[in-house]
């Protein structure tokens, strides 16, 4: 029997690499559709929790995948071993960038060479992390084949862009549609095959390098147009225009607009990141990519701007930032969920920390015991903690929290996500 036809009757068996925010609800998704499924991950604790149903990822409820785990068609186990009876092998681990804002690909390299070991023919490997155009080809694709076997024709590989946005109760890993590019077109077949068994909608693409570079275009589509709202509320700020009036009147054109807005900043593991994967790679071909730094230096600069406002706002009320108790609302990086990976509010509150102030944060979704948030106190957001605090910061806007505390309370509120739209209030500064 073929792989795809393998695939087609729900008769193969498959792996996942990496349970996070991307690879646990794909996971998940593969054994409800009726696969018999094996998740693989360095993090034992995971692997555990996995095993008892209990899920650490939003957007996976723990009854769905308690319910995937007793049926006994999802596992999970940090040993690699067990590629070795695996039909189809997605990778999705972390693909963050160095300090010199380089790409790290070092934990795909880390699971090739394990998938090295156990590759087998017919298998599936498909990789999910987002990366730099070539990576599939030119990495993953000499390292398979070092041991003999030929791409298209004993194994194939693809890649396919997880676009996955946590925390959007409208599209999920199931109904997004999923992107994939081959090697070979047999690559491309096989892969789309694996898809159209367990997702609503698949496009395929001519090539694994086409479908990298989708998945940047992307996400400089957004820093990129983040960036230059960002830079349109700091020349509104100048010119004493409010910002978010400017938008709403615009986003009521129903053609050749569209809507972005304002913030603290970029935050999580894609947009402040991915596009320098693409600039880094464009390098290389003698490519400089303008865009992708310029919308980098601005929405960098965007937590600076945030504790100047604080800072004005302080000092209209005669206080410094020394000396001053500011409290935080809302700390990961963005709304209604727990993830604080890149959170502009990080850096919020080391630039007040480091101006002298006291910070302490209320965010409902994190928790208070968070190691990169170490030195910052957490409070509950109540009427004296807000009296108690010489001025509040709106960094994130969760749906759901009571704001208007602030707003009675706090002696001013620097809302950077326009959470009091429409509200006027001399105790309320905008971005
Ligand atoms: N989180 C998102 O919203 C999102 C959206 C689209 C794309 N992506 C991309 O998907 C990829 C994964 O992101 P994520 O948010 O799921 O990351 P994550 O950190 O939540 O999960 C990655 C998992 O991989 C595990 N891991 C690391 N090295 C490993 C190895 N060698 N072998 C096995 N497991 C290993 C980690 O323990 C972790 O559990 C990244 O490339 C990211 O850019 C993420």
């Amino acid at each position: 029997m073929s792989l795809i036809e393998k695939i087609r009757r729900r008769d193969a068996s498959l792996a996942v690499i990496g349970l996070g925010y991307v690879g646990l609800p794909l996971l998940v998704e593969f054994a409800r559709a009726g696969f018999r499924t094996v998740g693989i991950d360095i993090d034992a604790d995971k692997v555990r929790r996995v095993n008892a149903g209990e899920s650490y990822v939003g957007d996976v409820p723990a009854a769905v995948l308690g319910e995937a785990v007793a049926s006994g068609r999802l596992r999970a186990t940090t040993d690699f071993s067990v590629l070795a009876q695996a039909d189809t092998v997605n990778i999705c681990v972390p693909t963050p960038l160095r300090k010199t804002r380089d790409p790290d690909i070092s934990y795909i390299v880390a699971c090739v060479e394990e998938i090295a070991k156990y590759l087998h023919d017919p298998q599936l490997v498909i990789l999910e992390s987002t990366t730099y155009p070539g990576t599939t080809e030119e990495v993953i694709q000499p390292m398979l084949e070092a041991g003999g076997y030929r791409t298209g024709e004993n194994f194939f590989l693809a890649f396919s862009p997880e676009r996955v946005d946590p925390g959007n109760a409208k599209f999920n890993t199931k109904n997004i549609p999923k992107v994939v590019g081959g090697i070979t077109p047999a690559c491309t077949e096989v892969a789309a095959a694996l898809y159209a068994s367990t997702l609503a909608e698949v496009v395929s693409v001519s090539s694994a390098r086409v479908a990298e570079t989708v998945k940047l275009l992307e996400n400089t589509f957004r820093s990129v147009n983040i960036g230059l709202v960002n830079e349109i509320a700091l020349m509104c700020g100048k010119m004493e225009i409010d910002v978010w009036e400017v938008i709403a009147a615009a986003a009521t054109k129903p053609f050749g607009f569209m809507a972005f807005y304002p913030g603290p900043g970029l935050g999580g593991h894609c947009i402040p990141i991915d596009p320098f994967y693409l600039s880094w790679k464009a390098k290389l071909a003698g490519f400089e990519a303008r865009f992708i730094e310029l919308a980098g230096q601005i929405n960098g600069s965007m937590p600076e701007y945030v504790v100047t406002k604080v800072a004005d706002t302080l000092n209209s009320l005669r206080k410094s930032v020394n000396g001053s108790r500011v409290l935080v609302v809302g700390v990961s990086y963005k709304a209604d969920i727990d993830d604080i990976r890149e959170s502009p509010a990080l850096d919020i509150i080391r630039l007040l920390r480091k101006h002298g102030a006291e910070v302490v944060f209320h965010d409902r979704l994190v928790d208070p015991e968070h190691a990169e948030l170490e030195g910052t106190r957490y409070v509950d957001l109540k009427p004296e903690t807000a009296r108690a605090c010489d001025c509040a910061v709106v960094v994130t806007g969760h749906s759901g929290v009571d704001y208007q505390v602030l707003l009675e309370n706090a002696p001013a509120v620097v809302d950077t996500r326009n959470v009091y739209s429409g509200v006027r209030s001399p105790k309320i500064v905008k971005l």
